[in-house]
């Protein structure tokens, strides 16, 4: 599937429904299967990666029932997971097969996990080796510089070791992974960031009763004297601040009167916003509310094209808006001045290595992007528009979405190609611009 992206004409004016939280909703599936009770889910997106948590919870013996505007999950409780009668495909979704790792170490079948070609290139070992510390079993392909999928999870003997484990990055897949694993540890089971991912888990098992206490950057479950036992009536998905993103960029750019309704603002999600107020950007939040265990507000771009200026993102803010990266690159390249990304060697193995086909994508409009080992630099070019381009996305959903809005100030008609997996996190990606008053055809 090709994108095409013609030059905006007038701002970008509406209210747009983003889709459910990516993360929140695997969280939503795969917790559900654990609950004791029935849970009711709203909100979920209809993304394909949460489509494959979604097969994968049914594999492992729930049933899901749509009610409404929702969904019924009825799981399995901690302890009656089924074995499922075939390999697991996990598709394009590097969270459902992490959690995955963590939720199955501690049942007493194997299950084979699997995925598609950029999956199966994925680093597995920073979730093997720390529930192999465990004692789970966990074998997967390769022995040189790293293990990736096909994975063989289980089967346990018997209960899970318990661990102390300070992680080599920071991680919420690794993190949740064994705090997964930790539910059916003889023990206590910590875990121990170096920065701020992502922490809907550790919000979530607790609003679900587990055993859990977070202190800083420690997390613990401690299962001694639990009577494993987990239950909620239901989660609210809020909306995704990494879908929202693209949408805010191009209002900030292409000048908007933009309104997003009830975008998790949960602050280990939202360093985006604060790298755009950085930038000298002003997005409103609005109406701010809690959602269950999440806070959700309206995000709300006016004006014209606003001015931004260079700014450096490391540290935790590059943690806290790894997702958004891309983005934030083409915020980068309508900035005045040279912006530097560092610590953010995790984009190297995301869906695509994203510090190469980033600055591929900006290269491609004009701008001048340099790769380092840990990010990138670009330089600036907010005086005349970028030259229209034909972009590669790499099969990458966030390159595709990035080029899409870069293509909105560019000086003609912008194509992106395989931009297919768009439909991963936010089907409706061109179709919301398009009702925006932008110009974005999908090309099968
Ligand atoms: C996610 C965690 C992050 C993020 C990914 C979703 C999650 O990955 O990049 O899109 O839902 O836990 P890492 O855990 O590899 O940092």
């Amino acid at each position: 599937m090709k994108l095409h992206v013609e030059p905006i004409t007038r701002r970008l004016t509406g209210t747009v429904t983003i889709p459910g939280d990516k993360s929140i909703g695997h969280r939503s599936l795969l917790f559900s299967l654990l609950s004791a009770t029935p849970v009711r889910v709203l909100g979920l997106g209809d993304g394909a990666d949460n489509g494959r948590s979604a097969k994968a919870i049914t594999a492992l013996g729930a049933t899901i029932v749509r009610d409404g505007a929702g969904l019924v999950i009825t799981g399995t409780g901690l302890d009656g997971l089924r074995a499922p009668s075939a390999p697991i495909d996990c598709g394009n979704s590097g969270t459902t097969i992490r959690l995955l790792c963590g939720l199955l170490a501690g049942q007493r079948f194997a299950t084979t996990l699997f995925g598609d070609e950029s999956l199966s290139k994925r680093p597995m070992r920073r979730v093997i080796e720390p529930l192999a510390a465990m004692r789970a079993s966990i074998t997967g392909q390769g022995s040189g510089a790293d293990v990736t999928p096909p994975l063989t999870v289980g089967p346990a003997t018997g209960p899970l070791a318990p661990l102390d484990y300070v992680l080599p990055m920071a991680s919420a897949q690794v993190k949740t992974a064994i705090l997964l694993a930790g539910l059916y540890a003889d023990g206590d089971t910590a875990v121990t960031e170096p920065g701020p991912s992502r922490d809907h888990s550790e919000r979530m098992l607790a609003y679900l009763g587990a055993p859990l206490t977070v202190t800083g950057r420690r997390t613990v479950i401690s299962t001694r004297g639990w009577n494993r036992r987990l239950a909620c009536d239901g989660f609210e998905v809020p909306a995704d601040p990494s879908s929202a993103a693209f949408l805010v960029a191009a209002a900030l750019i292409a000048g908007g009167e933009l309104r997003l309704p009830g975008v998790c603002i949960n602050p280990t999600r939202t360093g985006f916003l604060d790298a755009i107020t950085a930038m000298g950007g002003h997005v409103a939040i609005e109406n701010s509310r809690a959602a269950g265990p999440e806070t959700v507000a309206d995000l709300v771009v006016s004006g014209p094209p606003q001015e931004l200026r260079a700014i450096t993102i490391g540290g935790d803010l590059a943690v806290r808006s790894i997702d958004e990266l891309p983005i934030l690159a083409v915020l980068a390249a309508r900035a005045r001045g040279t912006t530097i990304v560092r610590d953010a060697e995790e984009l190297r193995v995301k869906e695509s290595d994203r510090v190469e086909s980033t600055c591929a994508m900006l290269r491609a409009f004009g701008i001048r992007c340099e790769s380092r080992p840990d990010g990138f630099t670009v330089e600036g070019q907010p005086d005349r528009p970028l030259t229209a381009a034909r972009v590669h996305a790499d099969g990458d959903h966030r390159i595709a979405m990035a080029a899409a809005v870069a293509g909105l100030v560019a000086d003609g008609l912008t194509q992106i190609d395989d931009a297919d997996n768009v439909a991963t996190s936010y089907p409706g990606f061109a179709a919301a611009l398009t009702s925006l008053g932008a110009n974005v055809a999908t090309i099968a």
